[in-house]
């Protein structure tokens, strides 16, 4: 299924960024004024979301899961993808639910293609198949400079999974890849700069949307 094929007023939304942009904490705001339009919206994480995706994230985000290929760590990626995709996402937008996901391939783009700089056409052939023809209607990328980013992670007090062990240099491809896709597919992958203040953030991404989410009510 793919957005040509799902209800008319179902909608896929998603958000992207780098580690520690401030995704977490805006898309929990986004969720909760949601319910108060459409209390029947769907949140979701990728990876992870059902049993099988939340084993899988645990393996690909294990610091001491060392010595994963970026192969292996692209397949799984995908696994749990396909997983979320058929067992919630495809069920939820057959019933005209709308779905909001915290990350979807356009991460596998980022992080896997640019980041570890695997083969970008047999990354997007994997999305392809890991997201089961599914696009997100509309993306929420959040813009932000790794060396801000990496400020923010110095305060953290939580152990850091393995993807955010990884260094500046990483962090500056995976950016990379991200402005290339908003380069490429301007209409769907909306920039928003993550240096604003959490509201004004906020306040624009809603901007962005309620008008989306009108027109197709219409
Ligand atoms: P999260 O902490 O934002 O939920 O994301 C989990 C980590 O997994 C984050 O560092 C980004 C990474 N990731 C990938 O490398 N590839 C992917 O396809 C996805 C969905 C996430």
């Amino acid at each position: 299924m793919t957005l040509q094929d799902h209800p008319e007023s179902a909608l896929f939304l998603t958000f992207e960024g780098i580690d520690f942009c401030g995704k977490s904490t805006q898309i929990a705001r986004f969720y909760q004024r949601l319910l108060t339009l459409v209390p029947d919206a769907l949140m979701l994480r990728d990876p992870g979301s059902n049993t099988l995706s939340e084993k899988i994230r645990r393996i690909l985000l294990d610091p001491k899961q060392t010595g994963l290929h970026a192969w292996t760590e692209l397949l799984l990626y995908e696994a749990a993808r396909a997983q979320m995709v058929q067992e919630q996402i495809l069920p939820a937008l057959q019933q005209k639910q709308l779905v909001i996901c915290d990350r979807f391939y356009d991460s596998t783009t980022a992080y896997q293609g640019y980041g570890r700089r695997l083969d970008l056409q047999k990354v997007e052939t994997a999305n392809r198949l890991g997201s089961c023809g599914l696009k997100p209607d509309l993306t929420f990328y959040i813009d932000l400079e790794p060396e801000i980013a990496l400020l923010r992670k110095g305060k953290s007090h939580r152990v850091l999974d393995r993807l955010e062990q990884e260094g500046l240099e990483f962090q500056h491809r995976v950016r990379n890849g991200y402005l290339q896709i908003a380069g490429q597919e301007a209409d769907r992958f909306l920039l928003i700069d993550g240096n604003r203040s959490i509201e004004e953030i906020q306040a624009t991404i809603w901007q962005l949307f309620e008008p989306i989410w009108w027109s197709r009510r219409s």
